[in-house]
């Protein structure tokens, strides 16, 4: 079973959206299989985000990310790591459909609501830099 790493951004959980944004992935049929609500650290930032250093948006992605409190999480399911992109929408709120998470919530590419790992690879990175394998329940 495939799993991802999701992540509700600062932006959101000041609105108070983890609930219905948690919501729509249990009706999508997919488990949390680990969550949290904490506070991410300088080095933790540059580590999830390594990609993206030297960009003109990095220094406020960074600071915007680590700004308050986000909700982790880890989800399992089917295609899940596609199938969440598809529901979070275009990183561009603006591009974004209706329906989905960043076209329902969003307005600003900056403060867009939601991170989700996008391919297998990051996915397994992104999980083990924020989780240690005790974190997990076990689904029976
Ligand atoms: O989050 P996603 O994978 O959809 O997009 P990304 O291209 O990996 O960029 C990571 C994050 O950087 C985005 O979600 C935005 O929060 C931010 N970003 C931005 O503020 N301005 C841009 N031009 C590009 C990305
Ligand atoms: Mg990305």
């Amino acid at each position: 079973m495939e799993r991802t790493f999701l992540m509700v951004k600062p932006d959101a959980v000041r609105r108070g959206l983890i609930g219905s944004i948690i919501a729509r992935f249990e009706a999508k049929g997919f488990k949390m299989v680990a969550g949290k609500l904490m506070q991410i650290s300088d080095e933790l930032v540059k580590k999830h985000y390594y990609e993206h250093e030297g960009r003109p948006y990095y220094q406020d992605l960074t600071t915007f990310m680590t700004s308050g409190p986000v909700f982790a999480m880890v989800w399992e399911g089917e295609d899940v790591i596609k199938l969440s992109r598809f529901m979070m929408g275009s990183t561009d709120p603006e591009k974004a459909a209706p329906g989905t998470i960043r076209g329902d919530y969003a307005t600003r590419m900056n403060r867009n609501v939601i991170h989700g790992s996008d391919s297998p690879e990051n996915a397994e990175r992104e999980i083990h830099l924020f989780f240690d394998e005790r974190e997990f329940v076990i689904n029976k």
